[in-house]
């Protein structure tokens, strides 16, 4: 790796490489595989001498890469707009500022968390499955049976921030009645949604179904634990797109297993990439691998967002979006 460089842990799209080789004013290093992200003896050397590093929530970032990048680093650009995988204080006491992309995947992930919601509430994966092995079948009056959620079901939205009142829109356009937690619970824009503020424990005890839409801090980790979900009604569910540390997995697969769960939708899972074996052989958990984010126009928009960021802070002028925006 050349020195003063951006390294960017794996290559995004042609578009957004194209425009990075075009604005950043060093030159952009990447490591080669988009599917595999750099181990940790890769990401250290990717790092060294880098002053801007452009990387993915699969890298930790954290006082060990600070050290093997060098002083010289001034800038480090999250492709997400969760920032977990990062030291945010370890940089700001060498003053190096880190962002993140906020604002440009809010419709797309709330698009995967309702698609998420669905095909686990009316157990659309079972149904494929049923189908695909084979197994003869009949339209059956008791067949396949699933929550209705256009009629009177309650959303509870576990953090309104900008996903999450994403979410409320289309909860609302299909008629559910929600709740939710956070700061905008009580906003005009929450009110028009009809959306009524509660707390953790009034959410939990009154939905149909619970979606968590928060990002992980250090005092949150397992904030859906044994008791959490023992205070969820009889028969709910509870979808995850924000992040898998937020739920305690083996609480969650008890709740399932006996009975008091209905069903889960994981788009992110307590050890990613690894997912609980116990939840893999149900059939009312729907898993998928991390893909809230994963449509182009959105992917395009986080990268060059985080391109944007490296670009101005090497400039010499603000970032679009620090973290914490
Ligand atoms: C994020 O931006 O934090 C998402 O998890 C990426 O899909």
């Amino acid at each position: 790796m050349s020195e003063n460089h951006v390294f960017v842990t794996r290559p995004l799209s042609a578009k957004v490489m194209q425009e990075a080789r075009r604005s950043l004013p060093v030159t952009l290093e990447s490591h080669p595989s988009k599917h595999v992200p750099p181990n940790r003896k890769e990401l250290l050397n990717g790092c060294r001498g880098a002053s801007g590093l452009i990387v993915m929530l699969t890298d930790r970032v954290d006082e060990e890469v600070l050290d093997a990048a060098g002083p010289q680093l001034r800038v480090i650009a999250n492709v997400a707009v969760g920032f977990d995988n990062i030291d945010v204080e370890a940089a700001a006491r060498r003053g190096i500022v880190v962002t993140n992309t906020p604002g440009v995947l809010d419709e797309a992930t709330a698009d995967l968390a309702f698609a998420l919601l669905l095909a686990t509430v009316r157990r659309l994966v079972e149904a494929d499955r049923f189908v695909r092995a084979g197994n003869p079948w009949i339209w059956g009056p008791q067949s396949f049976v699933g929550l209705d959620i256009s009629a009177g079901a309650t959303l509870g939205i576990v953090g309104l921030g900008r996903t999450g009142m994403a979410v409320a829109r289309r909860a609302h356009a299909f008629g559910m009645r929600i709740l939710a937690t956070g700061s905008r619970a009580s906003s005009a824009e929450a009110a028009e949604l009809d959306v009524v503020a509660s707390d953790l424990e009034g959410l939990l005890e009154a939905s149909d179904v619970v979606s968590l839409h928060c990002p992980l801090t250090a005092d949150n980790r397992h904030m859906i634990g044994r008791a959490q979900l023992d205070s969820m009604k009889r028969g709910s569910f509870l979808i995850n797109t924000a992040r898998g540390p937020l739920v305690d997995e083996e609480a969650l697969a008890d709740a399932l297993d006996n009975g008091h769960l209905a069903g889960a939708g994981l788009d992110v899972h307590e050890h990613e990439p690894q997912v609980n074996a116990r939840l893999r052989e149900m059939e009312k958990v729907v898993l998928l691998p991390h893909v809230g984010s994963a449509a182009a126009t959105t992917r395009d928009a986080m990268g060059a967002l985080a391109v944007r960021n490296v670009t101005e802070v090497l400039s010499g002028r603000e970032p679009v979006s620090p973290v914490g925006t």
